[in-house]
């Protein structure tokens, strides 16, 4: 049986039903955590989202015949692999189909936060009477110029520096596998010092990992030039979110975007008036044929580990 603990895209769940096993489906939104114990319990596998903590708990609740955890995203913190490994549980992911969307959102974010496009949305729906001024909303030419630091050169983060080199950006990057010095065509890698101290504007793109938590702390954020930007589409926890609005609060940053937050669901109420930050709720990946593909891998890989062959794309 395959317990599906979200209703994903009408697409994957035609995937879904069209692999001819048993299933159960949750609801679209969120399980609770007895929900999901007794979902998983009998399942011989799981689909799940980021949504879903999966611990030794649950897997033990599920029973030995659980055979796979399949999550719908890129990204994995949500899993304890050491205590899915120790269950013989495989865990799988989603890398690559969601490189173009997310790249996309992060962009996207690059130019509403340096171009205040929320302000000026609010501005509008304000009703505040406003006219064209030659220091109105003024903000940062990305195009002439500015300099991009992607923290973390993976897939998304390489995804990101194509768009940005479109824009006529100059792009640094770190990487754990390139060593500062090296380039990748027009993007030159770099330590993380020397990324933040000469970025215009820093898009985060590190898994979360014990490594990463606060990666942007106070002190890094102490490092990024006077005025510079900050985007995470990654995840919340890397960077501090209370050191982040105290750096916009007192101008060391013009602005940032966040569409991930380190409490998500819930979000910390001092974000939402700090000057220059833009919000979205954790939609990077947010387009049609993107969640079509993420649902269809997760359930590609769930089909070819129950048919006895190995996983398309396994973590840990
Ligand atoms: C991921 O895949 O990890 C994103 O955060 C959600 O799509």
């Amino acid at each position: 049986m395959i317990y599906l603990s979200r209703l994903l895209t009408d697409r994957a769940m035609d995937r879904l039903h069209a692999l001819g096993h048993p299933v159960r489906v949750g609801r679209e939104e969120p399980p609770t955590r007895a929900e999901l114990m007794a979902g998983l319990a009998g399942a011989g596998a799981a689909v799940v989202t980021l949504t879903e903590r999966i611990d030794a708990d649950l897997l033990a609740a599920a029973g030995p015949q659980l055979q796979i955890v399949a999550n719908v995203a890129v990204g994995f913190d949500n899993v304890d692999l050491a205590a899915a490994r120790a269950a013989g549980v495989v865990v799988t992911n989603t890398p690559g189909v969601l490189d173009r969307a997310s790249a996309d959102h992060a962009f996207a974010l690059v130019l509403a936060a340096t171009r205040r496009i929320a302000e000026g949305d609010r501005l509008i729906r304000s009703g505040q009477p406003w006219v064209w001024g030659p220091r109105m909303l003024v903000g940062l030419d990305v195009s002439a110029g500015a300099t991009l630091g992607i923290l973390g050169y993976g897939r998304i983060g390489a995804a990101v520096a194509r768009r940005a080199l479109a824009f006529d950006m100059r792009v640094l990057a770190t990487s754990r596998s390139a060593t500062p010095g090296r380039t990748d065509g027009a993007v030159r890698f770099v330590d993380t010092a020397t990324l933040l101290a000469e970025s215009d504007v820093v898009s985060v793109h590190t898994p979360l990992t014990p490594q990463t938590r606060h990666l942007i702390d106070a002190a890094a954020l102490a490092a990024m030039r006077p005025g510079a930007y900050l985007v995470n589409t990654a995840r919340g926890g890397v960077v501090d979110e209370r050191a982040l609005i105290q750096a916009l609060r007192r101008g060391h940053l013009r602005g940032a975007a966040l569409d991930v937050f380190e409490g998500e669901p819930a979000v910390n109420p001092d974000l939402l008036d700090a000057p220059g930050l833009v919000l979205t709720p954790h939609t990077a990946s947010a387009g049609e044929a993107t969640r079509d593909a993420m649902g269809i891998l997760a359930l590609d890989n769930v089909a070819a580990v129950l048919a006895g062959r190995p996983p398309l794309t396994p973590v840990g």
